[in-house]
């Protein structure tokens, strides 16, 4: 209970009651009805309700990626948010908010945290003339060049073949390639992730930035590495070695 209200409810004189209150026979204080949750129209409060868990107060970034990134900003397109934003990411924790997919926000609130997003956080001429790789990519990915590339321009942090080091996580095992899309991938490799001092395409190698095709074939050799049943502790030929007579299932397992 407030401390007004407290106060109210065990006022002796009716008159201080009266007063204090001024709210006679219920009727609501000017400005306090509640707005309905599809009224809202606010970018602060729709992106705090709804947003922020995942993508970090005011964009920082959170479990997810900074949507505040002026990086991330210049190389995607309005379009291309209102779309993840209204329908999701099938197959990770990026919920659809669109009510025609099941979600709570009407097309005009998406519309609202879209806009917001650039024009609150984006800032046009941060890539000071650089020429970025696609936010898409444009062609099918060459996984063996993948692997190379990988080598010279992620290694160093995400140790040999992604399994890890000091600076940089394990991004080539299974159970985190099983949460993240393809898309997912690129965007980091494109952007970074400044949040958690991860370099965008420029600065994985000082003074050597990433060509479009570069990453699309890094993106392919993480994406080659994503496995039918992440999480397994043993492969399935293992599985079979210690199973013999089980041979039929465990080839079922392989597939
Ligand atoms: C200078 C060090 C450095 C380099 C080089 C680097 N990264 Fe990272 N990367 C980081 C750090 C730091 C993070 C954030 C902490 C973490 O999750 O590892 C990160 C995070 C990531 C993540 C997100 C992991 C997660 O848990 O969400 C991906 C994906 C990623 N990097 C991909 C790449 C790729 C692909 C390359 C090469 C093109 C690359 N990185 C090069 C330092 C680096
Ligand atoms: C439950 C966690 C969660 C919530 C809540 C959430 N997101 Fe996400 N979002 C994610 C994850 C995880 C990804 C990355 C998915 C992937 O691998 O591509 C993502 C991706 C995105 C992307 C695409 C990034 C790219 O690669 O271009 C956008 C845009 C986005 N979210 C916007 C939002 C907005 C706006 C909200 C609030 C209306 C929101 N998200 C709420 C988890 C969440």
């Amino acid at each position: 209970m407030s401390r007004i209200a407290y106060l109210c409810a065990f006022a002796v004189l009716p008159l201080v009651l009266l007063s204090a209150c001024g709210i006679p026979n219920g009727q609501p204080q000017k400005g306090s009805e509640p707005v309905a949750p599809n009224q809202v129209l606010d970018f602060g409060t729709l992106y705090a309700q709804n947003c922020s868990a995942c993508h970090g107060a005011e964009g920082r970034g959170g479990a997810s990626i900074a949507l505040g990134n002026p990086v991330y900003l210049e190389i995607v397109s309005e379009n291309a948010v209102h779309n993840v934003v209204a329908n999701g990411i099938h197959g990770t924790s990026m919920p659809a908010f669109a009510q025609s997919a099941g979600g709570l926000l009407t097309d005009e609130q998406i519309n609202v945290i879209t806009v917001g997003m650039f024009s609150r956080w984006g800032r046009k001429g941060i890539l000071d003339g650089a020429n970025p790789p696609s936010y898409a990519a444009k062609t099918t990915g060459d996984v063996a060049r993948g692997e190379i590339t990988f080598g010279t321009y992620c290694a160093s942090c995400h140790g040999t073949e992604g399994h890890g080091r000091s600076k940089g996580s394990a991004i080539s095992n299974d159970s985190f390639l099983a949460l993240v899309s393809d898309q997912g991938l690129r965007t980091i490799a494109i952007t970074g992730r400044p949040d958690l001092g991860a370099p965008d395409w420029r600065g994985n190698v000082p003074g050597k930035p990433m060509s479009e095709q570069e990453i699309t074939d890094v993106v392919a050799w993480l994406a080659s590495r994503r496995v039918q049943s992440p999480g397994q502790p043993y492969p399935a030929s293992t599985f079979a070695q210690h199973h013999d007579t089980e041979h039929h299932h465990s080839e079922h397992l392989e597939k």
